[in-house]
């Protein structure tokens, strides 16, 4: 990165605490840079991030453990010695206490969720807030004392030390979650910190990652070819679009066409990628994913069989392309949790379709966004005129329709499942329900019941109707979707098509089920 366009940054070590990204998007909803890096790493690995952010302050996570436990979490105490500000929250909070001396024993009551914090000095981090603040709370463990060096700047019913700081240090402890939308005033806490604290300037926009990205993809793929596999998901098309910038025609898109798309899918995927000059080449390779699907119901099998052969047809292709890098939509959150860090070089790579690795070697992966949360890949993608749909197109399965259908997918259960997912989205996107669910759309089970259809006795198939809300796709609820909706959705189903005698919803959230039904 070119030394003008480093933005200043905060670094939060994550000691396993729930709401570590929460944490690092609060801060770059500021417009300030962040980046996770797990608890453990040394001092010179947070110096290392100077060569992509100015290091203007360091964040301490909290964590599921206690500091008391052995074996705990423990922070290299030369980060301390860096010369920037640092904030421990929660299991932080009593780390940094601990590393100074103070009394940090399990509390007698354990605080979970809203609490009143009293304010003893609104001052530093704690400036602006009132007399009594609702903060969220979730330890166990609690700081009884500190030495006297330290401002002790609040307190709660049960807490002694709920938040403190040592401005000559540098060092800043908060026992609740600032983080937490339930913290009424927790933006003000952070931006207390990030900006009278640490003094950094608000100079980082996801739509900056645009340049920076095609800058660096040309520089890393030189005069070579890249290849991508193009799903129609958001994180895909926007990756693709980046490169497409920077390599031209020297980028092919490939989009496997395994015939377990939804309605027109395939084609408006190539549409919308080649209105912004994205090379895509569309495979129809339906046949042969439909030849070794024949016969087969069991749904991990399924799974294996669509794996390894989408597997096979992008190979190929890459290889007829004569591509010497592959392009990857990995997103920050992805490469978090896969434990890769920002320097690690990766040469052999795994495909995210299926699941399966990838037996070519490439000379390299591409991955312009590494670094970005989701809705800032979204930005980009709007940024880089990408349609609606695609930007803010909801979550799909690799294995496609194929896990929307219990046992052998056939010709004619796609079809069927097909114009019933058109309905659904239909009548939810015509609704406020669009707005609030995850994910809308049909299952076809693998229950035939009679029906009446007309005066006639008729013997159909079973469609079940799943909407659902969550966050990240762990957890899931389903949605309390109005009736008017579900029997609109349940008429138009039954009355076009008459291979359909019931429309079932799916009241289950996940766990115990999952959002997918295969
Ligand atoms: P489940 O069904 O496990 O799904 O609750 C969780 C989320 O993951 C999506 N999903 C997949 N995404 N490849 C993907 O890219 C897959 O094989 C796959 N299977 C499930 C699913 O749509 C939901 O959002």
């Amino acid at each position: 990165m070119s030394p003008d366009l480093i933005p200043d940054g905060i670094v939060i070590l994550d000691f396993g605490g729930q709401y570590c990204h929460l944490i690092a998007r609060r801060i770059r909803e500021m417009k300030v840079y962040s980046e996770i890096l797990p608890s453990e790493v040394s001092v010179d690995e947070v110096r290392e991030l100077g060569k992509t952010m100015r290091v203007r302050g360091v964040i301490l996570s909290g964590s599921p453990s206690s500091v008391n436990a052995k074996n705990s979490l423990r922070l290299d105490e030369r980060i301390l010695e860096l010369g920037v500000p640092v904030l421990g929250l929660c299991y932080g909070h009593q780390l940094l206490a601990q590393m100074n001396k103070g009394d940090v024993r399990k509390g007698e009551f354990k605080e979970y969720g809203g609490r009143t914090a009293y304010i003893d000095r609104a001052e530093n981090i704690l400036e602006g807030m009132e007399m009594e603040e609702p903060v969220w709370m979730s330890h166990g463990d609690t700081v009884y004392s500190l030495p006297k060096c330290f401002q002790i700047l609040a307190h709660t019913d049960s807490a002694p030390v709920a938040a403190f700081s040592d401005p000559e240090k540098g060092i800043y402890g908060l026992q609740w979650h600032p983080e937490v939308k339930h913290t009424i005033h927790g933006d003000r806490v952070l931006n207390n910190f990030v900006f009278g604290i640490c003094k950094c300037q608000q100079n980082w926009y996801p739509a900056d990652a645009v340049e920076e990205g095609i800058k660096a993809v040309k520089a890393q793929v030189g005069g070579g070819k890249a290849v991508i596999a193009l799903s129609g998901g958001v994180d895909s098309s926007v990756a693709a679009a980046i490169v497409g910038k920077a390599l031209g025609d020297r980028i092919m898109a490939v989009h496997v066409d395994h015939g377990l798309m939804r309605m027109e899918e395939s084609s408006q995927v190539k549409e919308a990628m080649e209105r912004i000059g994205v090379n895509v080449k569309v495979v129809d390779a339906k046949d042969r994913f439909m030849m070794r699907l024949r016969g087969v119901t069991d749904p991990e099998e399924k799974r294996k069989i669509i794996g390894e052969e989408f597997i096979r047809v992008f190979e190929k292709e890459a290889r007829l392309f004569g591509a010497e890098y592959l392009v990857q939509g990995t997103i920050y959150p992805d490469r978090i949790e896969s434990g890769t860090t920002r320097h690690a070089d990766t040469i052999k790579t795994h495909h995210n379709v299926g699941g399966l690795p990838l037996h070519m070697d490439f000379k390299g992966v591409v991955e312009p966004l590494r670094d970005l949360y989701k809705d800032e890949v979204r930005a980009l993608g709007t940024k880089m005129g990408l349609p609606r749909e695609l930007v803010w197109r909801q979550p799909f399965p690799g294995p496609g329709l194929a896990v929307r259908m219990v046992g052998e997918v056939t010709e004619e259960k796609l079809d069927a499942l097909r114009k019933a997912d058109v309905i659904v989205t239909e009548e939810v996107e015509k609704s406020e329900l669009a707005s609030t669910s995850w994910q809308y759309f049909a299952i076809l089970t693998d229950t035939k019941s009679t029906g009446v259809k007309g005066d006639e006795r008729a013997y159909g198939w079973t469609v079940a109707v799943r909407i659902v809300e969550s966050v990240d796709a762990m957890t899931a609820n389903f949605s309390k979707a109005p009736w008017e909706i579900l029997e609109r959705i349940s008429n138009r189903i039954t009355n076009s098509l008459p291979q359909v005698t019931r429309v079932v919803y799916d009241i289950t959230n996940k766990p115990p089920s999952t959002i997918e039904w295969e």
